[in-house]
Order: structure tokens, then sequence, then C-alpha cells
């Protein structure tokens, strides 16, 4: 049997009140969408189906073609949006799996289980429900005397006493795929919104069909995202979450809800981190590194036991026991080799340098290739601009280059040089130099009294 799922992401997400189509508003800096798609593609689910509509370009370029894409021009409410899919699956043999595109926190273990738990069962249709202290704004399931599910109320159109009812419709369904579009069609317009609402198909189906709950035991899996506190709230789960993982797995974190992990990031046993961290994109932090407080990397590879402390690293390699910071700017492919110190006020841009190599203050080193042993005095830096385009400096191994030195480039520094403090230097420099470019120091003698005129009163 095929299986099919089929995601709702056509809506404009009102309530959100953002120019992002809901569906793409990031957490943790990945689009809602992209963890559902994610999790998808780990079950034995044979098709992505997506729906949509507002905004189809944006989704339609995080996903790629990871889905098969049905258009819903107008947004006419959920059951009109699942219907938008008939042209891809109407009639086909197969399970559905239905799941709104704002509901980003299931994992791809529980869609297992609801899967199987729906063929075990024998439903023609598996209501995925939850309860929860505050259902207002969730659809209520009503359920007879025997106790069987009867159908879903809106929160616009229940009763008092259904507005009371705790237990809420995930918009999660899994359903016999030729029995869906065959009940879809039956849907009438809900009269006060206007809409098709998808949550019909329960009384619909309730009559010819096998119709059954299950109810999901952690409400936040579940949890539907309209508006931008509900992202913070989904977003501090998933960040709980997410350390908790690490955590167990041997990494130390010092007050761990100032820490944000993105879902892809690497980190091995042995790290530390220290307060108001973010390590995001596709990251990897190697044993034993030390990171934070105060840092943000992203996309970035921090190698064994290196050092990051109130920095900044994005785009970029740091090698091994490598220091970086305080207040030091990796990026742009910055490749720093092993054994750097990268020190206060540095930053690297579009470099590499090789091992044992120090910056420790004050530096900028940008479109570099910086060699081995170099020392970076203070306030030294590369002149890699000329206001049009950016020029390469060439540095070898073993250099030691003066505090306030501009290294003018296009420029090559060959190997055991030395440059002068102060010196602007503007021509390649030969192996084993010393290059000083500067005005030599003029002093001139009892030059005080020139300078230093008796007051008026003194007279
Ligand atoms: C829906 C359910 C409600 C359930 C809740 C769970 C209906 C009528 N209500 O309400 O019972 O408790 O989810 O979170 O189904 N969408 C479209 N096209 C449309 C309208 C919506 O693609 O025309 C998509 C949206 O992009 C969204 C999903 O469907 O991803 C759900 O829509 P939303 O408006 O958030 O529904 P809720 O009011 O939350
Ligand atoms: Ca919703």
């Amino acid at each position: 049997m095929k299986k099919y799922a089929l995601i709702l992401a056509a809506g404009k997400g009102t309530r959100m009140r953002t120019e992002l189509p809901k569906c793409a508003f990031p957490i943790l800096g990945k689009p809602m969408i992209e963890y559902i798609v994610e999790n998808i593609e780990k079950t034995d689910i044979d098709e992505i189906v997506a729906i949509v509509g507002h905004k189809k370009e944006v989704i339609m370029d995080i996903l790629k073609d990871r889905a098969q894409y049905a258009v819903q021009e107008q947004q006419l409410g959920t059951g009109h949006a699942a219907l938008s899919a008939a042209s891809l699956l109407e009639g086909k043999e197969g399970t559905t799996f239905i799941l709104p595109g704002d509901m980003p926190l299931m994992e791809y273990p529980l869609m297992d289980k609801l899967m199987r738990a729906h063929e075990e069962m024998g439903n023609d249709l598996t209501v995925v429900t939850m309860v929860v202290d505050y259902p207002k704004g969730y659809g209520r399931i009503v359920r007879d005397e025997y106790g069987t599910v009867k159908g879903i109320v809106e929160e616009n159109d229940c009763t008092e006493s259904e507005k009371q009812i705790k237990e809420v419709n995930s918009s999660v369904y899994i359903v016999d795929n030729k029995a869906l579009f065959e009940t879809l069609k039956q849907i009438k317009k809900n009269d006060r919104k206007g809409e098709y609402y998808l949550t019909d198909i329960v009384t619909l189906m309730h009559q010819n069909y096998k119709v059954n709950t299950f109810v999901v035991r952690n409400p936040m899996v579940t949890m539907g995202i309209n508006d931008l506190y509900a992202i913070s709230i989904a977003e501090k789960y998933l960040r709980d979450s997410i350390n908790k993982g690490h955590m167990l797995s041997g990494v130390s974190m010092v007050n761990p809800e100032t820490i944000t992990i993105g879902h892809n990031v690497v980190i091995e046993e042995g790290v530390w981190i220290y307060p108001n961290t973010s390590i995001t994109g596709n990251s990897v932090i190697k044993k034993g590194a030390i990171i934070g407080p105060n840092t943000e990397i992203k996309d970035s590879i921090i190698d064994e036991e290196a050092e990051i402390r109130h920095s900044l690293v994005i785009d970029s390699k740091v090698g091994k026991k490598t220091t970086v910071g305080p207040f030091a700017h990796l990026r742009g492919h910055a490749n720093v080799g092993d054994h750097n110190r990268i020190g206060n006020f540095v930053e690297v841009k579009n470099s590499t340098t090789g091992d044992d190599t120090k910056a420790a203050h004050l530096a900028y080193i940008g479109d570099a290739e910086v060699g081995e042993r170099v020392n970076f005095g203070c306030g030294s830096i590369t002149v890699n601009y000329d206001g049009v385009k950016k020029h390469k400096t060439i540095i070898g191994n073993d250099v030691f280059i003066g505090c306030n030195v501009n290294m003018v480039a296009p420029i090559a520094i060959s190997d055991n040089v030395f440059i002068a403090a102060g010196s602007t230097v503007t021509k390649d420099i030969p192996k084993g130099s010393l290059a000083i470019a500067r005005n030599q120091q003029i002093n001139k003698e009892d030059y005080y009294k020139y300078l230093i005129k008796p007051k008026p009163s003194e007279k």
C-alpha cells in the first residue's frame, strides 16, 4: 500500500502579522515547513504533496523538489486546500497522512507510530487529538455517549459547553486516500466563516467508515502555530529538547536556557558551552572545544580544544587548540590553522593562516594567505581594498609584523621577514629581510623653548 503525505501550506497566516507566509517562518533559523518535510522523509511515506497558495514561491523555494505541489489559488479553508490535491492523488489506492504546515514539532517516530496505529486498528480515518489546558483556538473533539468521536467543532461554532472540552483536533489525520477524496467533495461551506472545513470529514465519514482517534500524550508536539507568541513557545520547547539531547551526549552547558543550538549542529562530547551563545546552521564543534560566553557561531567548524569567547564566527573554520576572542570576528571563509591566537578586536575575513600564527590584538586580516608562525603586531592590517577592488596579501612562514604596520595589497611577503613597527609597506619583501617603510626620526634638541611660551603674567 502506498503512503502519501499531504501538507497544508497555502494559508497566509493572518494572525502572524508578518510578511513571510506562516509555514516559511523560521524557528531556530529553519523554516517551519522544513522541519515537517525532514521528518516525513525519515518515514516510509512514498510521496509528499504540499498545498501551496499564498506566496507559493517562498514555500517552493524552501522545499524545491522535495515535494510535489498542488496550488490552491484562493484560500477557502482547510477542506478546500486538501481537495486541491485531487489532480495528484484522487482515486489512488493507499493511505494519506494529512499534516498542517504550522505544526513543526512532531518527529518521525511519532509519525510512524500514528500510521502503524491506523493500520493495526483497521481504521479508515484516524484523527490525531490532544488534551490541552487552554483549548482556545483549536477545534473541539465531540464524542457521543459511548465515547465515539462524532465530529469536530471549531471555536467559532462552539456552544458554551463545547467550549469547555479540552480534547482538541491537532489537524493531523491518517485516512484512506480514496475515501478522503470522495468525502472532501461532500463538504459544504461553513456559513459563519465562508470556508470549507477539513474537520467536516469526521462527521461525514463517521456514518459509513471506521473513524477513530489517537490521543497523543505530549500536546506540545502537536501544537499549531498561529502567532509570534506561539513561535516563541515552540522555539523554547525545541531549544530545551535540543540542548537536553546534547547534554545527555556529554556536552556541558552553563545556563542552558540562554544557549541556542540549531537543529543540524553537531557537537562532540567534552565540549563546554557558556551562556548567551548561539550555534546554528551546519556547524560542527569538535571534542573538548570551549564556546562562549556571548558567542555566535554559524555554518562553521571549530576543531578540537579550540576556545571561542565573546566572538562571532560565521562561515569559517578554526583549527585545533586555537583561541579566538574576546571580541574577534571571523567571517567569509576564514580558515584559521591550529594553535593560533586570534585575540582582542581582531577580524579575519576570507583568509587562511598556517599553524602557530598569532594576531593578539587589534588586527585586520582580509583576503590574505598567511603562513606558519607569523606574528601580527598590535594594530597591523592588510590594506586589501582600493575603493573598487579587493587585493590579496601573501605572507610566508616565520614573519614578524611590527605594531601598526599597513600591508598594502597586492603584496607578497616572503619567509623570515621582519617589518618594522609603523611601516606602510607597498612592495614585495624578499626572504630574510627587514623592511622599514617610515620616515626617520629627527630629534630637535632644546626645541621646547620655542614651543612653550611664558604666560603674560610671568613676563
Ligand atoms: C485548524 C483546524 C482546527 C485544529 C487546528 C490545529 C480546521 C477548520 N481547523 O485550525 O480544528 O484544532 O488547525 O492546529 O481545519 N491552509 C491552507 N489553505 C486554506 C486554509 C488553511 O492551506 O485555505 C493551511 C494553513 O497554511 C495552515 C493549515 O492549513 O498550515 C491550518 O490552517 P489554520 O488557519 O492555521 O487553521 P486553524 O485555525 O489553526
Ligand atoms: Ca493553525
